[in-house]
Protein backbone atom coordinates (compact mmCIF):
# COMPACT_ATOMS: atom_id res chain seq x y z
CA UNK A 1 0.00 0.00 0.00
CA UNK A 2 2.90 2.51 0.77
CA UNK A 3 5.29 1.37 -1.93
CA UNK A 4 4.28 4.12 -4.43
CA UNK A 5 4.55 6.82 -1.69
CA UNK A 6 6.41 9.68 -2.86
CA UNK A 7 7.34 7.85 -6.07
CA UNK A 8 7.46 8.93 -9.97
CA UNK A 9 5.48 6.55 -12.75
CA UNK A 10 7.65 6.55 -15.59
CA UNK A 11 7.35 3.81 -17.32
CA UNK A 12 5.14 0.47 -16.73
CA UNK A 13 8.30 -1.47 -16.86
CA UNK A 14 9.33 -0.83 -12.97
CA UNK A 15 5.74 -2.35 -11.80
CA UNK A 16 6.09 -5.69 -10.82
CA UNK A 17 2.66 -7.97 -11.01
CA UNK A 18 2.59 -7.06 -6.68
CA UNK A 19 2.45 -3.46 -7.04
CA UNK A 20 0.19 -3.84 -10.19
CA UNK A 21 -2.51 -5.56 -7.81
CA UNK A 22 -2.19 -3.01 -5.04
CA UNK A 23 -3.19 -0.81 -7.66
CA UNK A 24 -6.15 -2.15 -8.48
CA UNK A 25 -6.64 -3.12 -4.49
CA UNK A 26 -6.99 0.91 -4.19
CA UNK A 27 -8.63 1.47 -7.28
CA UNK A 28 -11.68 -1.12 -6.24
CA UNK A 29 -11.69 0.91 -2.82
CA UNK A 30 -11.99 4.32 -4.79
CA UNK A 31 -14.90 3.29 -6.82
CA UNK A 32 -16.83 3.88 -3.80
CA UNK A 33 -15.79 7.61 -4.10
CA UNK A 34 -15.69 8.07 -7.71
CA UNK A 35 -18.97 8.83 -8.08
CA UNK A 36 -20.08 11.73 -6.36
CA UNK A 37 -19.13 11.35 -2.73
CA UNK A 38 -15.04 12.08 -2.65
CA UNK A 39 -13.03 12.27 0.01
CA UNK A 40 -10.69 14.02 1.84
CA UNK A 41 -7.46 12.44 1.46
CA UNK A 42 -5.32 14.64 -0.49
CA UNK A 43 -6.64 17.79 0.72
CA UNK A 44 -4.48 20.71 0.44
CA UNK A 45 -2.59 19.00 -2.31
CA UNK A 46 -2.00 20.12 -5.79
CA UNK A 47 -1.60 18.28 -8.85
CA UNK A 48 -0.11 20.18 -11.89
CA UNK A 49 -0.89 18.73 -15.30
CA UNK A 50 1.49 19.65 -17.74
CA UNK A 51 0.09 18.89 -21.44
CA UNK A 52 2.18 19.47 -24.29
CA UNK A 53 -0.25 16.75 -27.01
CA UNK A 54 -3.93 17.06 -27.34
CA UNK A 55 -5.66 14.84 -24.29
CA UNK A 56 -9.27 14.16 -22.95
CA UNK A 57 -9.60 11.24 -20.90
CA UNK A 58 -6.17 11.51 -19.27
CA UNK A 59 -6.01 15.00 -18.71
CA UNK A 60 -9.84 14.75 -17.11
CA UNK A 61 -9.50 12.12 -15.61
CA UNK A 62 -6.64 13.19 -13.70
CA UNK A 63 -7.91 16.02 -12.77
CA UNK A 64 -11.46 14.63 -11.63
CA UNK A 65 -9.72 11.91 -9.52
CA UNK A 66 -7.73 15.01 -7.73
CA UNK A 67 -11.09 16.68 -7.17
CA UNK A 68 -12.51 13.64 -6.23
CA UNK A 69 -9.95 13.14 -3.33
CA UNK A 70 -10.29 16.88 -1.77
CA UNK A 71 -7.08 18.18 -3.98
CA UNK A 72 -6.91 21.07 -6.54
CA UNK A 73 -5.37 21.19 -9.75
CA UNK A 74 -3.49 23.84 -11.76
CA UNK A 75 -1.70 23.54 -15.10
CA UNK A 76 -2.04 24.00 -18.61
CA UNK A 77 -3.36 22.15 -22.15
CA UNK A 78 -1.05 22.99 -24.52
CA UNK A 79 2.49 23.75 -25.20
CA UNK A 80 1.15 27.41 -26.68
CA UNK A 81 -0.63 28.21 -23.12
CA UNK A 82 2.65 28.12 -21.57
CA UNK A 83 6.09 29.79 -21.63
CA UNK A 84 7.32 26.88 -24.04
CA UNK A 85 5.57 28.92 -26.88
CA UNK A 86 8.39 31.73 -25.67
CA UNK A 87 11.10 29.05 -26.11
CA UNK A 88 11.73 27.90 -22.91
CA UNK A 89 13.15 24.20 -22.38
CA UNK A 90 11.36 21.69 -20.06
CA UNK A 91 13.57 21.71 -18.04
CA UNK A 92 13.23 25.04 -16.50
CA UNK A 93 8.93 24.64 -16.97
CA UNK A 94 10.06 21.53 -14.38
CA UNK A 95 12.48 23.50 -12.48
CA UNK A 96 9.84 26.41 -12.01
CA UNK A 97 5.96 23.97 -11.37
CA UNK A 98 7.73 21.57 -9.23
CA UNK A 99 7.56 24.51 -6.67
CA UNK A 100 3.99 24.64 -6.79
CA UNK A 101 2.81 21.68 -6.54
CA UNK A 102 3.04 18.46 -4.82
CA UNK A 103 3.35 15.93 -8.04
CA UNK A 104 3.56 16.72 -11.86
CA UNK A 105 1.14 14.95 -14.77
CA UNK A 106 3.31 15.39 -17.64
CA UNK A 107 2.16 14.17 -21.61
CA UNK A 108 4.83 15.27 -23.91
CA UNK A 109 5.92 14.43 -27.39
CA UNK A 110 9.38 13.99 -26.81
CA UNK A 111 10.40 9.80 -25.68
CA UNK A 112 12.24 10.18 -22.89
CA UNK A 113 10.59 13.59 -21.44
CA UNK A 114 8.98 12.01 -18.59
CA UNK A 115 12.50 10.34 -17.09
CA UNK A 116 14.21 13.96 -17.91
CA UNK A 117 11.14 15.36 -15.40
CA UNK A 118 11.48 12.83 -13.02
CA UNK A 119 15.08 12.91 -12.65
CA UNK A 120 15.29 17.29 -12.18
CA UNK A 121 11.97 17.57 -9.84
CA UNK A 122 12.10 17.22 -6.68
CA UNK A 123 8.34 16.15 -6.44
CA UNK A 124 6.89 12.77 -7.96
CA UNK A 125 6.58 13.09 -11.74
CA UNK A 126 3.68 11.02 -13.53
CA UNK A 127 3.93 9.75 -17.47
CA UNK A 128 0.69 10.72 -19.21
CA UNK A 129 2.42 9.71 -22.22
CA UNK A 130 5.86 10.29 -23.57
CA UNK A 131 6.06 10.13 -27.35
CA UNK A 132 5.27 7.22 -29.28
CA UNK A 133 7.05 4.90 -25.66
CA UNK A 134 4.77 4.43 -23.15
CA UNK A 135 1.68 5.60 -21.14
CA UNK A 136 2.15 3.49 -18.53
CA UNK A 137 -1.41 4.86 -16.61
CA UNK A 138 -3.72 3.58 -19.44
CA UNK A 139 -1.64 0.41 -19.42
CA UNK A 140 -3.03 -0.16 -15.42
CA UNK A 141 -6.39 1.28 -16.58
CA UNK A 142 -6.71 -1.40 -19.39
CA UNK A 143 -5.56 -4.23 -17.20
CA UNK A 144 -8.23 -2.57 -13.88
CA UNK A 145 -11.05 -2.91 -16.30
CA UNK A 146 -10.26 -6.64 -18.03
CA UNK A 147 -10.05 -7.81 -13.94
CA UNK A 148 -13.19 -5.94 -13.26
CA UNK A 149 -15.42 -7.10 -16.67
CA UNK A 150 -14.16 -10.54 -16.46
CA UNK A 151 -12.93 -11.19 -13.01
CA UNK A 152 -9.63 -12.17 -13.93
CA UNK A 153 -6.68 -11.85 -16.17
CA UNK A 154 -4.48 -14.93 -16.11
CA UNK A 155 -5.53 -17.68 -18.87
CA UNK A 156 -7.08 -15.22 -21.64
CA UNK A 157 -6.75 -15.09 -24.64
CA UNK A 158 -5.97 -11.36 -25.74
CA UNK A 159 -5.83 -9.45 -29.33
CA UNK A 160 -4.04 -6.71 -29.54
CA UNK A 161 -5.28 -4.96 -33.17
CA UNK A 162 -3.90 -1.84 -34.94
CA UNK A 163 -0.95 0.62 -35.01
CA UNK A 164 1.05 -1.51 -32.56
CA UNK A 165 4.56 0.29 -33.70
CA UNK A 166 3.61 4.29 -32.74
CA UNK A 167 0.32 3.34 -30.26
CA UNK A 168 2.12 4.07 -26.52
CA UNK A 169 -0.73 2.30 -25.06
CA UNK A 170 0.37 -0.88 -26.60
CA UNK A 171 4.09 -0.75 -25.75
CA UNK A 172 2.52 -0.14 -21.97
CA UNK A 173 0.46 -2.66 -21.82
CA UNK A 174 1.79 -5.59 -23.41
CA UNK A 175 4.81 -4.92 -21.20
CA UNK A 176 2.45 -5.02 -18.32
CA UNK A 177 0.57 -7.79 -19.74
CA UNK A 178 4.02 -9.58 -19.65
CA UNK A 179 3.62 -10.01 -16.01
CA UNK A 180 0.55 -12.45 -16.20
CA UNK A 181 0.27 -15.57 -17.94
CA UNK A 182 -1.91 -14.55 -20.95
CA UNK A 183 -1.51 -15.62 -24.93
CA UNK A 184 -1.20 -12.26 -26.86
CA UNK A 185 -2.13 -12.55 -30.62
CA UNK A 186 -0.82 -9.21 -32.69
CA UNK A 187 -3.39 -7.72 -35.73
CA UNK A 188 -2.08 -5.15 -37.46
CA UNK A 189 -0.87 -4.10 -41.01
CA UNK A 190 2.22 -5.40 -42.14
CA UNK A 191 4.10 -1.94 -41.43
CA UNK A 192 2.47 -1.70 -37.95
CA UNK A 193 4.14 -4.42 -36.18
CA UNK A 194 5.70 -3.73 -32.88
CA UNK A 195 9.26 -2.67 -32.26
CA UNK A 196 11.79 -5.04 -32.40
CA UNK A 197 13.02 -4.00 -28.90
CA UNK A 198 9.65 -4.95 -27.47
CA UNK A 199 9.58 -8.10 -29.41
CA UNK A 200 12.95 -8.90 -28.15
CA UNK A 201 11.97 -8.45 -24.70
CA UNK A 202 8.85 -10.38 -24.89
CA UNK A 203 10.87 -13.09 -26.59
CA UNK A 204 13.46 -13.28 -23.72
CA UNK A 205 10.47 -13.17 -21.14
CA UNK A 206 9.32 -15.79 -22.80
CA UNK A 207 5.66 -14.50 -23.68
CA UNK A 208 4.43 -16.61 -26.48
CA UNK A 209 2.28 -14.17 -29.13
CA UNK A 210 1.66 -14.59 -32.43
CA UNK A 211 0.88 -12.00 -35.61
CA UNK A 212 -2.10 -12.00 -37.71
CA UNK A 213 -2.89 -9.49 -40.68
CA UNK A 214 -6.78 -10.58 -40.52
CA UNK A 215 -8.62 -10.13 -37.47
CA UNK A 216 -11.26 -12.85 -38.78
CA UNK A 217 -8.90 -15.82 -38.45
CA UNK A 218 -8.40 -15.33 -34.42
CA UNK A 219 -11.70 -13.28 -33.13
CA UNK A 220 -13.65 -16.54 -32.25
CA UNK A 221 -10.85 -17.24 -29.91
CA UNK A 222 -10.54 -14.28 -28.34
CA UNK A 223 -11.76 -12.87 -24.17
CA UNK A 224 -10.63 -9.50 -24.94
CA UNK A 225 -9.96 -7.28 -28.33
CA UNK A 226 -7.73 -4.12 -27.80
CA UNK A 227 -8.37 -2.10 -30.61
CA UNK A 228 -6.08 1.31 -30.97
CA UNK A 229 -6.83 4.23 -33.77
CA UNK A 230 -3.51 4.58 -36.69
CA UNK A 231 -1.80 7.12 -34.67
CA UNK A 232 -0.93 9.81 -37.88
CA UNK A 233 1.02 12.16 -35.77
CA UNK A 234 3.61 10.02 -35.26
CA UNK A 235 4.43 9.18 -38.61
CA UNK A 236 7.42 10.66 -40.26
CA UNK A 237 6.43 10.37 -43.29
CA UNK A 238 2.92 10.87 -45.03
CA UNK A 239 2.81 8.42 -47.75
CA UNK A 240 3.34 5.93 -45.14
CA UNK A 241 0.46 7.00 -42.85
CA UNK A 242 -1.70 6.68 -46.65
CA UNK A 243 -0.38 3.27 -46.87
CA UNK A 244 -2.35 2.20 -43.83
CA UNK A 245 -5.16 3.70 -43.39
CA UNK A 246 -8.43 3.04 -43.30
CA UNK A 247 -6.93 -0.96 -42.91
CA UNK A 248 -9.02 -1.84 -40.40
CA UNK A 249 -12.23 -1.79 -39.11
CA UNK A 250 -13.83 -3.44 -36.33
CA UNK A 251 -17.56 -3.53 -37.42
CA UNK A 252 -20.57 -5.16 -36.10
CA UNK A 253 -21.14 -8.22 -38.41
CA UNK A 254 -17.09 -9.30 -37.26
CA UNK A 255 -18.62 -9.12 -33.58
CA UNK A 256 -20.83 -11.60 -34.63
CA UNK A 257 -18.48 -14.24 -34.58
CA UNK A 258 -16.62 -13.10 -31.54
CA UNK A 259 -17.96 -14.80 -28.40
CA UNK A 260 -20.13 -13.69 -26.42
CA UNK A 261 -18.93 -12.75 -23.37
CA UNK A 262 -15.75 -11.32 -24.72
CA UNK A 263 -14.81 -7.44 -24.49
CA UNK A 264 -13.77 -5.03 -26.38
CA UNK A 265 -11.18 -2.31 -25.33
CA UNK A 266 -9.95 0.98 -26.48
CA UNK A 267 -8.01 3.75 -25.32
CA UNK A 268 -10.04 6.08 -27.01
CA UNK A 269 -9.57 8.29 -29.17
CA UNK A 270 -11.44 6.04 -31.91
CA UNK A 271 -11.39 7.67 -35.89
CA UNK A 272 -12.62 4.71 -37.15
CA UNK A 273 -11.50 1.89 -36.59
CA UNK A 274 -14.96 0.25 -34.04
CA UNK A 275 -17.97 1.21 -36.44
CA UNK A 276 -20.43 2.90 -34.18
CA UNK A 277 -22.78 -0.17 -34.15
CA UNK A 278 -20.49 -1.53 -31.99
CA UNK A 279 -21.10 0.89 -29.58
CA UNK A 280 -24.79 -1.89 -28.46
CA UNK A 281 -23.10 -4.91 -28.51
CA UNK A 282 -22.74 -5.66 -24.97
CA UNK A 283 -19.03 -6.36 -25.40
CA UNK A 284 -18.59 -2.95 -26.28
CA UNK A 285 -16.59 -1.53 -22.63
CA UNK A 286 -14.77 1.32 -23.98
CA UNK A 287 -17.04 3.69 -22.25
CA UNK A 288 -16.92 2.26 -19.15
CA UNK A 289 -13.11 1.80 -19.20
CA UNK A 290 -13.18 5.28 -18.74
CA UNK A 291 -14.85 5.38 -15.52
CA UNK A 292 -12.40 2.77 -14.66
CA UNK A 293 -9.38 5.14 -15.51
CA UNK A 294 -10.62 7.26 -13.14
CA UNK A 295 -10.65 4.88 -10.05
CA UNK A 296 -7.79 4.06 -11.07
CA UNK A 297 -6.10 7.25 -10.78
CA UNK A 298 -7.75 8.08 -7.49
CA UNK A 299 -5.88 4.85 -6.35
CA UNK A 300 -2.88 5.81 -7.97
CA UNK A 301 -2.64 9.24 -6.52
CA UNK A 302 -3.97 8.11 -3.01
CA UNK A 303 -0.58 5.63 -2.97
CA UNK A 304 1.82 8.41 -4.53
CA UNK A 305 0.27 11.54 -2.17
CA UNK A 306 -1.90 10.66 0.52
CA UNK A 307 -0.51 10.68 4.39
CA UNK A 308 0.37 7.55 5.22
CA UNK A 309 -1.84 6.77 8.18
CA UNK A 310 -4.62 8.07 6.30
CA UNK A 311 -4.15 5.71 4.02
CA UNK A 312 -4.10 3.12 5.84
CA UNK A 313 -7.25 3.57 8.14
CA UNK A 314 -8.97 3.67 4.47
CA UNK A 315 -7.95 0.91 3.48
CA UNK A 316 -8.85 -0.99 6.57
CA UNK A 317 -11.75 0.62 7.07
CA UNK A 318 -12.88 -0.51 3.55
CA UNK A 319 -12.09 -4.25 4.00
C1 LIG B 1 -4.13 7.41 -26.11
C2 LIG B 1 -2.85 8.21 -26.11
O1 LIG B 1 -2.86 9.43 -25.91
O2 LIG B 1 -1.82 7.57 -26.28
N1 LIG B 1 -5.23 8.07 -25.57
C3 LIG B 1 -5.42 8.05 -24.21
O3 LIG B 1 -4.58 8.47 -23.44
N2 LIG B 1 -6.55 7.52 -23.75
C4 LIG B 1 -4.42 6.70 -27.37
C5 LIG B 1 -4.47 7.47 -28.66
O4 LIG B 1 -4.25 8.67 -28.71
O5 LIG B 1 -4.75 6.82 -29.67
Amino acid sequence: MFNLHGKDVVSILDFNRELIEDVFNAAYIMEKYARGVGLNLLKGKIMATLFFEPSTRTRLSFESAMYRLGGSVIGFTSAEASSVAKGETLSDTIKTVENYCDCIVLRHPAEGAAKLAAELANVPVINAGSGAQEHPTQALLDIYTIKRELGRVDGLEIGIVGDLKYGRTVHSLVYALSLFNVNLSFVSPPGLRLRDEIEEDLRRKGIEFKYYEDIEKIIPNLDVIYVVRIQKERFPDPAEYLRVKGSYKITSSLISKAKSNCIILHPLPRVDEISLDVDSRPQAKYFIQTYYGLCMRMGLLSMILANKEDLKQLFYSSK
